[in-house]
């Protein structure tokens, strides 16, 4: 974030986040007064992969900071189809816009292009890799939840492809959060978050059922399978349907428990849900326009 640019969480300080998060809460108490803030300014949104929240809501923030998007569109009709490749697809991008947000299904693209252009560059999503925006607004949102200091979270579901988990378990060593990490044997952490979550001085505690830590938890972050990183659609067979909330399994829990989930949800979170005190999924959306209309003030 230092550059201009915002490609892995585990560049984030605690400094850092939270420079964002008050600037988001100030934004989020008076959004009124930053109508016209960026009057003219262009924000590029590149998206190769599917998206409807974080496509939206950076579109939404830069419109409601009195600036405009222009969208690279569907890859099939951009000249991507035409083996245009990454490199130079964002240098002329970089000729058109103030900044970039890119969705890649390649892990490591957000860091490669940003090498190419002198606009902050945005990493939305890198394959398998990161998702810092995502977690930016997933801490926002245990923050007024809960608050950050000396919170209990427990990450379920698919740990080793979802990004959003490894941008949120790295931030979250900032804070000294302690966290179980819940999933199938086969969808464990890789290798290299367990490193950067163990080198910042956070503890790895792995399990494969949630019941032994789920009356411990202040937050239950559940995550989607990532059905299409899946090299092999047996696999993804195997651990489809296996973790799934509904109000039987928050019976054990603490009443004041808040269950996140980035989205979107296919089957792990039962919809009964929506309507208890726990639910907090849809907020943890909404709030992803205040925090990027504050990541994007601090980056232009
Ligand atoms: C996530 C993503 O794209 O990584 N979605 C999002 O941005 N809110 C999570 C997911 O797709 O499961």
């Amino acid at each position: 974030m230092r550059q201009g640019d915002l490609v892995s969480a585990t560049s984030l300080s605690r400094a850092d986040v939270e420079t964002v998060l008050d600037h988001a809460a100030a934004i989020a108490a008076d959004p009124e007064s930053w109508r016209e803030r960026h009057a003219g300014t262009l924000l590029a949104l590149c998206f190769f992969e599917p998206s409807t929240r974080t496509r939206m809501s950076f579109d939404a923030a830069m419109k409601r900071l009195g600036g405009d998007t222009v969208d690279m569109g569907h890859v099939e009709s951009s000249s991507v189809e035409k083996g245009e490749s990454l490199a130079d697809t964002v240098r002329v991008i970089e000729g058109y816009a103030d900044a970039l947000v890119l969705r890649h299904p390649s892990e490591g693209a957000a860091r490669m292009a940003a090498e190419y252009v002198d606009i902050p560059l945005i990493n939305a999503g890198d394959g398998a890799g990161q998702h810092p925006s995502q977690t930016l607004l997933d801490l926002y949102t245990m923050r007024e939840a809960t608050g950050l200091d000396e919170v209990t979270v427990g990450i379920l579901g698919d740990l080793k492809y979802g990004r959003t988990v490894h941008s949120l378990a790295e931030a979250l060593t900032e804070f000294d959060a302690r966290m179980h990490f819940v999933s199938p044997r086969s969808l464990r952490l890789p290798r290299s978050v367990r490193y950067d979550i163990e080198d910042a001085g956070g503890e790895v505690r792995e399990h494969e059922d949630l019941n032994p830590v789920l009356s411990d938890l202040d937050v239950l972050y559940v995550t989607r399978i990532q059905r299409e990183r899946f090299p092999d659609e047996s696999e993804y067979r195997e651990v489809a349907g296996k973790y799934r909330i509904d109000d039987e399994t928050l019976a054990a829990a603490r009443d004041d428990l808040t269950v996140m989930h980035p989205l979107p949800r296919v089957d792990e979170i039962d919809s009964a849900v929506d309507t208890t005190d726990h639910a907090r999924y849809f907020r943890q959306a909404h709030n992803g326009v205040p925090v990027r209309m504050a990541l994007l003030d601090l980056l232009l």
